[in-house]
């Protein structure tokens, strides 16, 4: 149908979106992890798949359902999630990076329940791999897309991510301002692209939200003769 027709700007391109959060073991029963719910990522992913691309969405562990039209890979780890996206780079023309990755993990995974003892304790951590940043070093015709959740100064931290990740967009939320950022169903966000674009966004829920932040990424890369 004509509505369709018109709008399917991503017929025929490839989309990889990652979201929700990372788990880093640190016994059988316990792990580390953070507040993500993956809502804006699955929203990133079906935004994707009605404009007609092909989407491979990689999760982390949530418990929403696959948008439909898409291709889901659920993992658990930074590492599992860092194999999962170079499996799909490649050959990819957008890589969307909703997910809230764990910047460190356990540096020992104990294979037994870690009984408790008397006093204090604490638990040594490594760093996980930083996937947009290794993205980044191996880009080709990929157009890169951060996001970033900041509690303070969100312009400084966002522009620097963008420049440090080598990324083509970082989509900045404050995740202080009241009803955006984790759980919410609406998200408040400004993006920061190369050469000092940047574009600030109503409260939106998150659906709509992801439906105009990719119009206008794939737009401005269409002018940019992508
Ligand atoms: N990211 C990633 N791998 C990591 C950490 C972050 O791919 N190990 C990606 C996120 O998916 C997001 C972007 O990098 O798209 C920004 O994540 P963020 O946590 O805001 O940035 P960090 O570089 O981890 O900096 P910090 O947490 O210290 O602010
Ligand atoms: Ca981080």
């Amino acid at each position: 149908n004509g509505f369709f027709s018109r709008e399917m700007l991503l017929k025929g391109k490839k989309v990889v979106v990652t979201a929700g959060p990372t788990r880093e073991r640190i016994d059988p029963v316990r792990f580390l992890t953070n507040f993500s719910s993956g809502k804006m990522g699955y929203a990133m992913a079906q935004a994707a798949a009605e404009l007609g691309a092909e989407t491979i969405l990689i999760s982390g562990p949530v418990s929403l359902p696959a948008p439909s039209g898409v291709k889901r890979i659920m993992v658990e780890s930074a590492e599992d999630m860092l194999q999962a996206v170079k499996a799909e780079y490649a050959d990819s023309d957008f890589v969307i990076k909703t997910a809230a990755v764990a910047d460190y993990r356990p540096k020992t995974l104990h294979g037994q329940k870690m009984k408790k003892q008397e006093g204090d304790a604490s638990l040594e951590l490594e760093r996980t791999a930083d996937i947009l940043h290794y993205l980044g070093t191996q880009k080709g015709r990929q157009v890169l897309i951060g996001f970033a959740a900041e509690t303070n100064d969100v312009s400084h931290y966002a522009k620097s991510k963008l420049d440090r990740k080598n990324a083509d967009y970082i989509i900045a939320n404050d995740v202080t301002e009241s009803q955006a950022g984790f759980e919410s169903d609406t998200n408040k966000v400004t993006i920061f692209g190369k050469g000092d674009f940047e574009q600030s966004f109503e409260l939106l829920p998150k659906q709509e939200l992801a439906r105009q932040l990719l119009k206008l990424i794939v737009e401005r890369e269409m002018r940019n003769d992508r």
